[in-house]
């Protein structure tokens, strides 16, 4: 049986977040947008506690898009640094916690101690299996949905591939479903985070900034999507439907 919080009811399998707003948060405090970027941190932190400990077994964080490589130099060289510090600084308590630790993306385009940091947190944390944190770095629905087709093009035998054949070779593969997909910041878009992972999950957009999400606002949002649930019959239910 799916695990239920307290307070509301079916726990999402697969929880993604968009996490926006920490550029805002800083330049409302007369802070560099790097700053921002280390409050973003603390936040991320907060969330990942929060939901390992309601039970979600996968988390798929947006911390760096394809586009993003576009940002002014300085913030791109202080988010590389940043995230070199956080795989550093979180490894231990994650390895304590149980959570295994996966990046999806372009990660060829990172400099080598990034990409290099990124393979060990994945080997140490391998066997872990109380939650998959999964970090999207230089990630793109787009680039995932076509690096997806042009592996299943190579490997393929001459046959069509259904949807569920398709999906193993998309980053997420092995994953549970998409079932709530979360962006802050006041912002109504899905930016080309999972497009393809996201066609049947519950879409929640909350006001306050990356940096400024605790405990309150997730779970605000995960009684949004227990009402939504509720709406659309049993859980287990709900794919079917959905495909019908
Ligand atoms: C979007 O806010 C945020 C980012 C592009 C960076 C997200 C990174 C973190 C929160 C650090 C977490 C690190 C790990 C390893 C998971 P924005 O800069 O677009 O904000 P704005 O819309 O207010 O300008």
């Amino acid at each position: 049986m799916a695990p239920h919080s307290v307070e509301t009811g079916p726990i999402p399998a697969h929880v993604a977040v968009i996490m926006d707003g920490n550029g805002r948060w800083a330049e409302a405090r007369g802070l560099s947008r790097s700053e921002g970027h280390r409050a973003g941190l603390k936040a991320t932190r907060r969330a990942v506690e929060f939901f390992a400990n309601r039970g979600v077994r996968a988390l798929t964080l947006f911390a760096f898009s394809s586009e993003n490589w576009q940002r002014p130099r300085a913030e791109v060289e202080a988010l590389l640094d940043l995230f070199v510090t956080a795989i550093e600084e979180e490894l231990p308590e994650l390895r304590q916690k149980g959570i295994r630790l996966r990046f999806i993306g372009a990660r060829e385009q990172f400099p080598r101690e990034l990409q290099s940091r990124m393979g060990e947190a994945e080997a140490q944390t391998a066997a872990n299996d109380t939650m998959t944190l999964v970090v999207a770095l230089g990630y793109g629905g787009r680039w995932d949905i076509l690096q997806a087709a042009r592996r299943w093009i190579r490997q393929s035998t001459g046959t069509d591939p259904d949807p569920e054949a398709f999906e193993a070779f998309l980053s997420t593969a092995g994953l549970p479903e998409l079932d709530l997909l979360i962006r802050t910041g006041g912002e109504q878009r899905i930016s080309n985070f999972l497009l393809w992972q996201a066609a049947y999950a519950e879409l929640c957009f909350l006001d306050a900034l990356w940096p400024e999400t605790g405990e309150a606002e997730l779970q605000g949002a995960l009684d949004i999507y227990s009402r939504r649930q509720r709406r659309f019959g049993l859980t287990s239910e709900r794919r079917g439907a959905a495909h019908a």
